[in-house]
């Protein structure tokens, strides 16, 4: 021991200094077996520490606990790691002796359920090199003793529920001379707490950093710019924050830069155009700021950029030219800008793309059949520009696709020919466009269909029976088209629909009884068409039905019993031929004044007039009182659910609390796990998480 050797130096003093030393050191300090033993007993007999006992002949100041699980120790014998990741831990750190552990280099408790504080000795692990507490429960502020461990390189105490704020002095002062501060340190994760205020400025003076990762936090504040003084950055993950400001220009001068994600946040103002110099940039994803001007034309330069995402910001002028060649591209994201160009002109062919969504910018020119050579692609959205010409067959080779929507454009021509090649495809949306001819039989392979959007075209010729092989449908519109002939009976085949339009079409013949099959169908609209006959009585079995629409047809007869019919606004039966029923605004079916003929007496005629005003009135009172409380039901649930007609739930979701979304949201869908999949909305899968506070919300 390095005491002992200078205790035998003459000097009396020095001596008597030692001696207190030792004896201070003897008395305060457990031995490494003691302070572990200590610990132990802190969890109750937890299976992890089998092996951690003493053996018969021995006691806790001699036993060594170099075999015991988890534990490592240098050839002296000494403890230098501490490793009980994974195990299921579940505890605290309190009763642990960090004094003890002098020569600790690396502390590895991650993915465990430890709570309560990270303690506040815990900088006396003066040697400690790796810190490891991520995924787990603790609470509490980061310790300012973390400033002690000057030699760790990587500190992680991501995903645990840390509040406070990210102290400026855990940081070198930048002099220098700094006998304290993570001097040493290069990866720092804080990620997933909830930590607010600042990111301090003083983050740039650990030099060496080179992953930065603090995304899901509650930070404010601008990005600081002394992050342009860390070269070797390499890793910078700020998103899903409250930071403002614009980006630091010089953060463009960091040539290892490989992932910049900023995206959720409120940053404003221009992308510094020599974030497109950085030559080894994989990950640039800015997406839902309120970013404008121009983006880097050159972000492809190094022909390594792997994953793009800009989309709903303000950006504006043309889609960066750099792009076109960029075949290292995986996943395309420029949705809700206001971005100019060709689609032809500036996409390449890229081999490896899975995902691309161009959708609501300002895109001109055709779908070319080079688009069928992106083999990888399982998502193609342009919806919402002007794309014209019509979709050619090669886009069906893309056998990959889970996602295709081409919805708002002004494509024409026919459905592709071989569209029943797309057999992985769950959405479709070819909605308000300019296609013409027939709904191919073909469509009939596409099994794994979700949600079918053909409205607002000029398709005409009969709905296909045999669409009934769609049998995973739960959303099918097929509204204001030119589509004749009679509505398949084979529709009732498809028992997972939740919504079902037809409306706006010249649809003949009857509604066909199988439709009360649909036990899950909520919304149903056949109006605008030339439907006659009846409405088939066992159409109140529809239990799920919430809204339903017949007006504009020639139908005629009773409404079915009870349900959605009696619920139902007369609007919603107006314009037929003759139908009648016990709802205002139709005709009673039994209606006394075509069958009271011949009522002699004044006093019955006025029983006649009186009853009918008074039961109508009444009727309506009971009637609005109905219709105001489901409204109000149904407006308090969308509210809930940040629910809007164009399906884009999901997204005032992010505005409402970036928290639940990043960490909640993932957690209680397991990660947007297939489990959890509810159905498919307007913008894509619609995933069920109900996160911890017991709110169910649909994503
Ligand atoms: C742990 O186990 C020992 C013996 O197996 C028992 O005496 C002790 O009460 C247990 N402790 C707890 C907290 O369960
Ligand atoms: C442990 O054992 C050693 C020798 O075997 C003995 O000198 C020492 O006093 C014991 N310590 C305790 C705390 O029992
Ligand atoms: C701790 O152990 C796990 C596996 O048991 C391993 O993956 C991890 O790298 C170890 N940690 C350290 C710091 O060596
Ligand atoms: C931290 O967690 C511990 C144990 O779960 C709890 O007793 C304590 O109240 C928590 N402290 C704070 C500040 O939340
Ligand atoms: C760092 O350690 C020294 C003793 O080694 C102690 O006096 C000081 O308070 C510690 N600093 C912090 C910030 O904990
Ligand atoms: C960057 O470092 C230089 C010198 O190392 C220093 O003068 C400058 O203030 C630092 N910039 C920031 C923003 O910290
Ligand atoms: C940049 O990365 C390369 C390769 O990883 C490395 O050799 C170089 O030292 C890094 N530059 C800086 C300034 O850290
Ligand atoms: C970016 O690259 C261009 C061309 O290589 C160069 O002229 C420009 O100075 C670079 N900008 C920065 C900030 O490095
Ligand atoms: C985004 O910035 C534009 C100006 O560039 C401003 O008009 C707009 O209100 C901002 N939007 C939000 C949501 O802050
Ligand atoms: C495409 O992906 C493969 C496998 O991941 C990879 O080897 C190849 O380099 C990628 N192609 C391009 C152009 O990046
Ligand atoms: C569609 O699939 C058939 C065979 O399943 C194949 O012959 C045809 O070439 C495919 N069409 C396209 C456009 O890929
Ligand atoms: C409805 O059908 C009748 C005859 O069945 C036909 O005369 C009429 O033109 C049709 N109306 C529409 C809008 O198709």
């Amino acid at each position: 021991m390095a005491s002992q050797g200078k205790c035998s130096l003459p000097a009396l003093y020095l001596y008597v200094a030692c001696m207190l030393l030792l004896f201070s050191w003897k008395t305060n300090s457990l031995s490494e077996t003691e302070a572990l033993l200590k610990w132990k007993e802190n969890f109750d007999n937890q299976s992890i520490f089998k092996s951690w006992v003493i053996p018969a002949q021995s006691n806790s100041t001699t036993a060594s606990p170099c075999q015991w699980r988890g534990i490592s120790c240098n050839d002296a014998g000494t403890v230098t790691e501490i490793n009980l990741s994974f195990t299921g831990l579940t505890g605290t750190l309190q009763n642990l002796d960090f004094s003890s552990f002098l020569n600790l280099l690396r502390l590895d408790l991650k993915t465990n359920k430890l709570s309560g504080s990270v303690p506040s000795n815990i900088g006396l692990l003066s040697k400690l090199q790796f810190l490891d507490l991520s995924t787990n429960d603790l609470n509490g502020t980061l310790p300012l003793s973390l400033a002690n461990l000057t030699q760790v390189y990587e500190l992680d105490i991501s995903r645990n529920n840390i509040v406070g704020e990210i102290d400026a002095r855990l940081f070198p002062d930048g002099t220098g001379q700094s006998r304290t501060g993570l001097i040493g340190f290069k990866n720092f994760l804080l990620q997933e707490n909830q930590l607010g205020g600042r990111i301090p400025e003083e983050i740039g003076n650990s030099k060496l950093l080179t992953l930065i990762a603090l995304d899901g936090n509650f930070l404010t504040g601008p990005i600081p710019a002394c992050l342009g003084n860390l070269s070797s950055l390499s890793i910078l993950r700020v998103a899903v924050y409250q930071l403002t400001g614009q980006i630091p220009a010089n953060i463009g001068t960091l040539n290892n830069l490989t992932d910049v994600r900023l995206f959720a946040n409120e940053l404003t103002g221009l992308v510094p155009e020599e974030l497109g110099n950085l030559s080894s940039l994989t990950v640039l994803h800015l997406a839902e700021n309120n970013f404008s001007g121009h983006l880097p034309q050159e972000v492809c330069r190094g022909g390594k950029l792997v994953n793009f995402s800009a989309s709903f910001n303000s950006f504006t002028g043309p889609v960066p030219i750099s792009l076109r060649d960029c075949q290292s591209l995986y996943r395309v994201r420029l949705e809700y800008n206001q971005l100019t160009g060709i689609l032809d002109r500036d996409f390449g062919v890229y081999p490896n793309l899975t995902y691309m969504d161009l959708s609501y910018k300002k895109l001109h020119g055709e779908v070319s059949p080079k688009w069928g050579q992106r083999q990888k692609l399982t998502l193609l959205k342009i919806a919402g520009n002007s794309i014209g010409g019509s979709i050619p067959d090669e886009i069906t080779s893309l056998s990959q696709l889970v996602e295709l929507d081409l919805s708002s454009n002004q494509l024409s021509g026919k459905l592709p020919e071989q569209i029943g090649n797309l057999t992985k495809l769950s959405f479709l949306s070819l909605e308000n466009n300019n296609i013409s001819g027939q709904i191919l039989e073909g469509i009939r392979r596409l099994s794994d269909l979700g949600s079918l959007d053909l409205s607002r075209n000029r398709l005409s010729g009969g709905i296909p029976y045999q669409i009934e092989d769609c049998n995973n449908l739960q959303n099918l519109n097929l509204s204001h088209n030119q589509l004749n002939g009679k509505i398949p009976y084979q529709i009732g085949n498809l028992v997972a629909l939740q919504a079902l339009d037809f409306s706006y079409n010249s649809l003949s013949g009857e509604i066909p009884s199988q439709f009360a099959k649909l036990a899950t169908l909520e919304n149903l609209n056949l109006s605008h068409n030339n439907l006659t006959g009846t409405i088939p009585a066992s159409l109140s079995n529809m239990v799920s039905l919430r809204s339903i629409s017949l007006s504009h047809n020639s139908l005629e007869g009773p409404l079915p019993d009870g349900s959605v019919f009696s619920s139902s606004n007369s609007d919603a039966f107006a314009n037929n031929k003759d139908l009648c029923g016990e709802i205002r605004g139709l005709r009673p079916c039994n209606d006394v004044s075509s069958t009271g003929k011949g009522s002699g007496s004044k006093k019955n005629r006025l029983v006649l007039i009186v009853v009918p005003i008074v039961s109508v009135l009444f009727l309506s009172f009971v009637l609005v009182g109905i219709f105001l409380l489901i409204r109000r039901r149904n407006l308090r649930k969308v509210s809930k659910d940040g629910y809007n007609s164009r399906g884009e739930k999901s997204f005032s979701l992010w505005y409402f609390n970036r928290k639940i979304v990043y960490e909640d949201i993932v957690k209680a869908t397991n990660n947007f796990d297939q489990m959890y999949s509810i159905g498919i909305g307007g913008s894509g899968k619609v995933y069920k998480a109900e996160i911890e506070d017991g709110n169910v919300f649909a994503i």
